[in-house]
């Protein structure tokens, strides 16, 4: 599973963060650092630097940062092992396959060998007498065959055993066609096929392995889906279900919808960009899928209840990434004298492909399906609510970051609310001066107090004791400054540090320190989640002044062991810990209040 230590050690000496950042982004040198346009937000101004010295990358707009192999492991959106590969291809050096190693992806291959033929299997039952059952719900729901092969649809029959049986005939085992999640076993050891009498839709990820099933019943029997659990080869938070045929689209953008079937009607309409997050809410990792191939999304989500929610979620997931979202809502259908729900594949069957194209380009942003929510919270012919949707509205205007689209907005709100343009204007202004001094004085608060600078923005790296981890952040800098200030034992164990994650890097950068390796930050893409390697990124983009390197680093192993040491309890001496809480005031006390 792990790579051998030499390996990696060659692959970062020949993987230098400015040649490989370099052929992504244009750098300019401006002191010891480069700097350039940040890949992964949108900005004008570089606040995206590459150090190096230190051979790491950080940008200080979004804060996001690492060694190469996370630089890589983002841009390219790649695992950190697929980001080790793609790195020793660049360098052209030969990945070492370890015996684990190649066990792990030759029974990756044989599931995802499985999962293809059954896949094929299905779809040659849905061409048999047997699949005629299936064959009809496809025509009831107006699925046209070439559609059902173009989504590789298949039929499971309304038996226990034949998908085990053709399986296990072509060489499969049951531990296999369990571990694929394809049988299920029942309380008395006997196995049964998980899928039976559905209709099959296989789930293909965008290098076209079918990674899963996802399956809905022929009839209004529960449940309507039924899709595979996660297995080694499938996790539902990173696949898009259609994404394999939604990637070679020729739209500038992709629509996102819930439903599966969905999907499979909108591309039978010529909407070939549609995927469905299949009934989930969407996920980081999936944006992260995305941005390889569009940066223009399109959310079609129910118009329900449930469907307005998954937008407000998916809008809060999109907020300040790179991607310009739409919301298309569609309208409810009146049945019976009652307003239904309506969903892609209904809207097409009932209103047609052109409506839906002319929903698709009058779909409204962001910024308008939050303002429309925020009016229908409220009966606009009253004063006092009126009132109040202009407070709330207002909240929403000012957080716009583009003047030009506060101005629009504005003028809109105003209408809805039936009050004048200037009035609107005037509540906007006063709200985005309100923000920005409220933020300017959380910056002033931050430069007076730069430990609260310090406190990680992710909650789960939250530090429990400031002034420890800040001196554990500037024996982490010192350390890849320069490791020959260090002496050849320890001066600080893991468990000294009140930061777990700090200690757990200061662990890894000593064992190298301690068999003379050179401190890669590189390297410490493989122990860390990204959010941890940036905030290690940051701690190191922080100066230092190497003048007074020696003594700094003996003040900062100074504090760490006593707070250690109280943290302990007991064995301090009261008189130390006056002392301490004298020096604590006289500290921090002056700065807090200046
Ligand atoms: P919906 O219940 O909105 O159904 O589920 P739908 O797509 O309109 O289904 P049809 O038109 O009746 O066939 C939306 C999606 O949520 C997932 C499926 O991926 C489905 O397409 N889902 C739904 C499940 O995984 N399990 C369920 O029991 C229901
Ligand atoms: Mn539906």
């Amino acid at each position: 599973m792990a790579f051998p230590q030499h390996f990696l050690d060659e692959l970062m000496a020949r993987s230098d963060i400015v040649d490989v950042v370099g052929s992504y982004v244009q750098l300019t040198r401006k002191g010891a650092n480069l700097f350039g346009l940040c890949p992964f937000h949108s900005e004008k101004t570089g606040s995206f630097s590459v150090a190096p010295d230190k051979q790491i990358y950080y940008c200080f707009g979004c804060k996001k940062g690492g060694g190469v192999v996370n630089f890589i492991m983002e841009e390219e959106n790649l695992s950190y092992p697929e980001a080790i590969r793609f790195l020793a291809k660049r360098a052209g050096m030969e990945v070492p396959e370890e015996e684990g190693d190649r066990e792990a992806s030759r029974r990756r291959q044989r599931l995802l060998d499985l999962n293809r033929d059954a896949a094929r299997f299905y779809h040659h039952l849905l061409q048999q007498p047997e699949g005629q059952a299936v064959r009809d719900y496809l025509d009831r729901r107006q699925i046209r065959w070439p559609t059902a092969v173009k989504f590789g649809m298949g039929a499971s029959l309304d038996s226990w055993d034949t998908l085990l049986t053709a399986m296990v005939q072509k060489g499969y085992s049951k531990a296999e066609l369990l571990a694929a999640g394809l049988i299920v076993q029942n309380k008395n050891g006997g196995f049964y096929d998980k899928f039976r009498n559905r209709l099959m839709l296989p789930v293909i990820d965008t290098r076209g392995d079918v990674v899963a099933f996802g399956s809905r019943v022929l009839d209004k029997s529960e449940p309507k889906y039924m899709n595979s659990s996660e297995t080694p080869v499938y996790s539902k938070r990173r696949v898009l279900y259609g994404l394999n045929l939604a990637k070679k689209t020729k739209r500038p953008n992709i629509i996102l919808c819930e439903g599966n079937l969905d999907i499979v009607t909108l591309h039978q309409a010529g909407f070939d960009n549609a995927v469905a997050s299949m009934g989930t809410a969407l996920t980081v990792e999936q944006t992260r899928l995305l941005s390889r191939f569009t940066k223009e999304l399109v959310l079609c989500y129910d118009n329900d209840n449930a469907g307005r929610i998954a937008t407000e979620r998916a809008l809060q997931i999109l907020n300040g990434s790179e991607f310009s979202v739409k919301v298309l809502q569609l309208p409810r259908r009146l049945q019976n004298g009652e307003l239904v729900k309506q969903d892609a594949d209904d809207f097409i069957k009932t209103q047609g492909a052109d409506a839906f194209e002319r929903l698709m380009n009058g779909s409204e942003n962001g910024i308008e399906f939050r303002m429309a929510q925020a009016a229908a919270k409220y009966d606009l012919s009253g004063d006092e609510d009126r009132v109040a949707y202009c407070e709330e509205v207002s909240q929403l205007l000012a957080a716009l970051p583009n003047a030009v689209e506060r101005e629009i907005y504005t003028g809109r709100a105003a209408e809805l609310a039936r009050i004048s343009p200037e009035a609107m204007k005037l509540e906007v202004q006063r709200v985005y001066k309100r923000n920005a001094s409220k933020a300017r004085r959380i910056e002033l608060r931050k430069d007076l107090n730069p430990a609260a600078q310090l406190q990680p923005k992710e909650r789960s790296l939250r530090y429990d004791n400031l002034r420890s981890a800040r001196a554990e952040e500037g024996v982490l800098r010192l350390l890849m400054l320069d490791d020959s200030l260090f002496p050849a034992d320890s001066p600080l164990q893991e468990q000294d540090f009140s930061s777990p994650l700090l200690g757990r890097v200061f662990s890894l950068l000593w064992a190298a320190h301690k068999e003379g390796r050179p401190l890669s930050p590189g390297l410490l893409a493989g122990a860390l989640s990204p959010e941890e390697a940036s905030h290690i990124a940051g701690i190191c983009q922080q100066p230092e002044s190497p003048q007074n390197a020696q003594r700094a680093l003996a003040d900062y192993i100074d504090l760490i062991k006593t707070e250690a040491r109280k943290r302990a309890g007991g064995e301090i001496d009261p008189l130390l810990a006056a002392t301490e809480k004298w020096k604590d005031k006289k500290g921090t006390g002056g700065k807090q209040h200046g």
